[in-house]
């Protein structure tokens, strides 16, 4: 792959500013300053130095951003803030973008990537990924109302697929599992039992928990293991 594309990717420079730093001797390769950026390297062999810092090249990009809230699951927007906001430039070059959607006023657990065919299998209805999210509703839930939610319930038109639901003590809180993302899709399931939800947090995503150590708006590369389990989690 071309010297230039691999900085790209790795998020270190555009392929304008390779071709200005590599002019100015700072892009080396096993050693030897490169002045063009039309050279080939292995990525896995050769020795790639740029601005004195060895780079280590990964071919995607997985992140775990604790989302807070106002800010849009998107790319790009005209008017709101996005998650990608949150992160540093070096990250943002890379072509990240949300794998799966939360509201604007959802919080927690969002996975961002650069891995499309990965991300697709990750949302795909027919792989069921699991996602799990700690909520509150103004009214607590009933025995009757929880088992109808679980079973799949109408919201406008779509059955939902059964679903696990635990409450937590008062029946106005507490953890929904459900296997698919439909738009607002929790929001409107409590609404077709009579109640709405007051707060909505991602706290599990597949086989990928929160860390509670990551603040609002805080974000952290996944663990070799993490990215590992996600991609081979049961489901895909
Ligand atoms: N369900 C919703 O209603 N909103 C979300 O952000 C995620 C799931």
């Amino acid at each position: 792959m071309r010297v230039d594309k691999l900085l790209s990717e790795m998020g270190k420079a555009s392929r304008k500013e390779s071709a200005r730093l590599a002019r100015l001797g700072k892009i080396l390769v096993n050693g030897t300053a490169v002045k063009k950026c039309d050279i080939h390297v292995d990525p896995e062999k050769d020795e790639i130095v740029f601005c004195g810092e060895r780079i280590v090249y990964k071919r995607f990009t997985y992140i775990m951003l604790n989302k807070p809230e106002g800010y849009v699951s998107a790319t790009e927007d005209g008017y709101e803030k996005t998650v990608l906001d949150l992160l540093p430039e070096e990250e943002r070059r890379k072509n990240l973008f949300p794998c799966g959607r939360l509201d604007k006023n959802t919080l927690g657990l969002m996975i961002l990537t650069n891995d499309g065919e990965n991300a697709h299998k990750l949302l795909s209805p027919k792989n069921h990924v699991s996602k799990t999210y700690r909520f509150k509703s103004k009214l607590p839930i009933s025995k009757e109302d929880k088992q109808r939610l679980e079973d799949g319930i109408d919201i406008g038109g779509y059955l939902t697929k059964p679903c696990k639901i635990e409450l937590f003590d008062g029946s106005a809180s507490g953890d929904i599992t459900i296997t698919e993302g439909k738009y607002h899709q929790i929001k409107r399931m409590l609404e077709a039992v009579d109640n709405k939800i007051t707060y909505l947090e991602r706290i599990a995503f597949g086989t990928i928990s929160l860390d509670s150590s990551l603040g609002r708006g805080e974000w952290r590369y996944l663990t070799e293991n993490e990215e590992k389990n996600l991609l081979e989690g049961e489901n895909i």
